[in-house]
């Protein structure tokens, strides 16, 4: 496929591709929707083009097909399944906080300005983003995700590696964030050069500038930064070392509460990076204490410390947006939401 192609693709609504593909030879004649379809089906009209109501079916069975939620469910619970099993990753973490970053940084690459980069094109899995310095420490989420995309290979890795994220963030007990499907493949030169993903080292004015690429407000780019009391952060990958709270693998609004309440110093760690630490061995980066810094990042700190179903609310809507940045998702393409395997007494 060519570079140009490529980029045309992207800015083609899935819609209009599935129709192409149900509808073959009819597809140049016919522009309908299958919502169209739908209000056709009603329309008694006996001069209605026969070809064109064939080919607007062809496209409503195709994209029942496409948009089928028991298929994607089916995704979901082998990734929890996969996280569950393999519970002794990074010293019983576990890989849901490492998936969660992985989707993460994914889209985090998206540019607002030129829609370049992003959630899209599953560009992650060339070996120029791979091997990102940002980036370190994700093989791990990719390689676990493996075998999940040798059984399902009519997955695109835009929607594997977004999928994977919201898995892991329902599996920890957090929210239920609604997912859509519909990103695709595009080609190695597509991939987003290094260097626009986050420097933890910096002050508030760089984390509100560093959003604002991604067309995020204060409150938005508060809530994300709440995912940041999963997991923890590795000497080997980041240079900055410990977890930042108690509950690595449950996602709750511990983040904020250690923000607000504990006492902070700030050393000079091994890798000679500054990082903020406490006397029960937990961190935060110097972005993290941006937030508690900061006069209008301080207040919804406050209020999602105070109030989880707030930020689980806000989070949910961040995040839905963060992997959806620059996709344009047709009508009936409707959001799914995943049962967990708790829900599902799996
Ligand atoms: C200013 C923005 C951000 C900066 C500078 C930043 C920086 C970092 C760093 C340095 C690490 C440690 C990586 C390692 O050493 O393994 C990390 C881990 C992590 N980040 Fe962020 N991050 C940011 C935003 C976010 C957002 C928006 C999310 C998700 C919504 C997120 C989710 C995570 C998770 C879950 C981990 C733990 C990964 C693990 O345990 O392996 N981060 N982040």
């Amino acid at each position: 496929m060519s570079t140009t192609f490529g980029n045309v693709f992207r800015r083609v609504n899935v819609k209009t591709l599935s129709f192409i593909v149900g509808a073959g030879a009819l597809a140049g004649s016919a522009t309908g929707t299958v919502m169209e379809y739908q209000d056709m089906r009603n329309y008694n009209n006996r001069n209605y083009n026969k070809q064109k109501l064939a080919a607007l079916a062809a496209a409503h069975v195709a994209a029942k097909e496409k948009y089928d939620v028991a298929k994607y469910q089916k995704v979901y619970n082998d990734i929890a399944l996969k996280i569950r099993d393999e519970d002794e990753y990074d010293d019983f973490i576990g890989y849901g906080p490492v998936l969660v970053r992985l989707a993460w940084h994914c889209a985090g690459t998206w540019d607002a300005k030129d829609n370049t980069g992003g959630p899209y094109g599953g560009t992650y899995r060339f070996a120029m983003e791979t091997n990102d310095p940002s980036n370190n420490g994700l093989q791990n989420a990719a390689k676990f995700l493996e075998p999940i995309h040798e059984k399902y290979p009519w997955l695109s890795h835009g929607d594997l590696y977004s999928l994977a994220g919201v898995t892991a963030i329902q599996e920890m007990q957090g929210p239920t964030i609604p997912w859509r499907s519909g990103r695709v493949d595009q080609p190695e030169d597509t991939t987003p050069e290094n260097g626009r993903l986050p420097d933890a080292s910096k002050d508030a004015k760089y984390v509100r500038c560093f959003f604002h690429r991604l067309n995020f407000e204060d409150r938005q780019v508060v809530a994300l930064l709440g995912a940041h009391a999963l997991g923890k952060t590795h000497l080997k990958n980041s240079g900055f070392e410990g977890p930042w709270g108690a509950a690595t693998n449950i996602f709750t609004n511990e983040f904020y509460n250690n923000l607000l309440n504990e006492k902070w110093d700030l050393i000079t760690n091994d890798a000679g990076n500054k990082q903020y630490v406490n006397d029960k061995g937990w961190m935060m980066l110097p972005t993290d204490m941006a937030l508690v810094q900061d006069p209008k990042y301080l207040p919804i700190v406050k209020e999602f410390a105070n109030d989880q179903d707030t930020f689980f609310k806000e989070f949910t809507k961040a995040f839905v947006v963060l992997l959806e940045n620059g996709i344009d998702f047709p009508q009936e393409n409707k959001p799914i939401k995943f049962k967990t395997l708790d829900a599902q007494d799996l």
